[in-house]
């Protein structure tokens, strides 16, 4: 796995309670990062915070947020500097995916199509702009995965390379 100097780093990870993103934040604290798990899902949030407190104490906290709600995602930006004391990367993971042909478009499509960028693209701007002051370093973060199921990701084959850069 590659070394993605993250040695007391602050990350906070956009759907971060299962999937891609736990697998990244168990790989972040294996790496010695503090994680801030930020989703909606706040079942899968509060069980995966319990587990990962069991093998790295003080260093991952979940928070609730819809990052469709400007108001959840700039909170969510200020509870983790409130508990960690700083954010130096956001990784952009949490998304709702919808695609259809055209030709089988239907009422629901824009609706859905709506949502998709609202959580993809424009949560993601805010939360970003929100943190921008106290983010040291915003990442963009590219995902390769070596498979796409979820129990490839949990063993350890994913092939994480972030770009970092300053936006
Ligand atoms: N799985 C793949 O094969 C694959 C391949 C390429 C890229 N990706 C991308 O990687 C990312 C993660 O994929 P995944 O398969 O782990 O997805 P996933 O559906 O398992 O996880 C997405 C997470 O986002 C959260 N989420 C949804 N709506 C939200 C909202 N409004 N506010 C906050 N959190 C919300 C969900 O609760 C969930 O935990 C996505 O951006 C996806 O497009 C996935």
């Amino acid at each position: 796995m590659i070394d993605l100097e993250l040695e007391n780093k602050v990350v906070i990870i956009t759907g971060g309670s299962g999937g891609i993103g736990s697998a990244c934040g168990r790989e972040f604290l294996r790496q010695g990062a503090f994680v801030s798990i930020v989703d909606i899902d706040k079942k899968s949030g509060m069980l995966l915070e319990e587990e990962l407190l069991v093998e790295y104490p003080g260093r991952a906290r979940f928070f609730e947020c819809d990052l469709t709600n400007i108001d959840s995602t700039c909170s969510v930006v200020d509870s983790t500097i409130a508990v960690f004391g700083q954010i130096d990367c956001i990784i952009c993971n949490a998304a709702i995916f919808h695609a259809n042909s055209l030709k089988n478009w239907g009422k629901d499509d824009l609706e859905q199509l709506r949502r998709h960028f609202e959580v993809g693209i424009l949560g993601h701007m805010n939360m970003v702009r929100h943190a921008w002051a106290d983010c040291r370093e915003v990442v963009a973060a590219a995902l390769s995965l070596s498979g796409q199921r979820q129990d490839d990701l949990q063993s350890q084959r994913l092939w994480l390379t972030c770009q970092s850069k300053r936006l």
